[in-house]
């Protein structure tokens, strides 16, 4: 089965890339096919509300020419989509909420529905700051028919602070272990 990991941080080996990859790591010992791959690698436009992606006859596409025309087959392709972000502003970074709203061409295509999704969110207040970016989620994955089977919110400031914290390394670990996804 195929997974893809979205790392929407800036920072490679940063909190978020480190979590992403722990529950990716966990998945692998079930032999799933894992892919991460970091959105700033990627140059993503913003949605222009052109309404092309609600057209049958263009087949629910979008018509902007970038690197989410890569993108997009990867998520069709996945049971399973982790998005991590750091908290940017009590929201996520710019670049995973550039991703979020091209989404859009699967609101009348259907075609993330049924697939399942994990949220990873380090930030330096902790949990308790990610209110209303984890209400923005629940409610994005409802729209798209997405089920939210897992989260990790973590207390986290400096790159790569998050090693220091054995216990949501541990978690993230055991989320993708524990991730009942349909073998293939
Ligand atoms: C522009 C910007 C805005 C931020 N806003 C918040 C915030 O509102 N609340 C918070 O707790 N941390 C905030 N942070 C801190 C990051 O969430 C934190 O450093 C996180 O661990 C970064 O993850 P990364 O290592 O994956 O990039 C902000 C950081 C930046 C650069």
């Amino acid at each position: 089965m195929k997974i893809l990991a979205l790392i929407g941080s800036p920072r490679k080996r940063g909190n978020t890339d480190i979590l992403v990859n722990e529950i990716c790591r966990g998945l692998k010992t079930k032999r799933h096919a894992v892919e991460a791959i970091h959105l700033y690698d990627y140059e993503i436009l913003p949605c222009l509300d052109c309404r092309h992606c609600k057209r049958s006859e263009a087949d629910y596409t979008c018509p902007l020419m970038d690197g989410m025309q890569v993108i997009y087959p990867k998520l069709e392709d996945s049971e399973l989509i982790i998005f991590g972000t750091p908290v940017y502003w009590y929201g996520p970074t710019a670049k995973m909420k550039l991703l979020i709203d091209r989404l859009r061409p699967f609101i009348a295509s259907r075609r993330l529905k049924g697939k399942i999704g994990i949220v990873v969110v380090p930030s330096e207040e902790g949990p308790d700051c990610c209110g209303a970016l984890m209400e923005m989620f629940r409610r994005s994955f409802d729209y798209l028919g997405m089920k939210m089977v897992g989260s990790i919110l973590a207390r986290a400031y400096e790159r790569g602070e998050i090693e220091k914290n054995p216990e949501e390394i541990r978690r993230a670990y055991e989320l993708g272990l524990s991730c009942r996804i349909r073998e293939d």
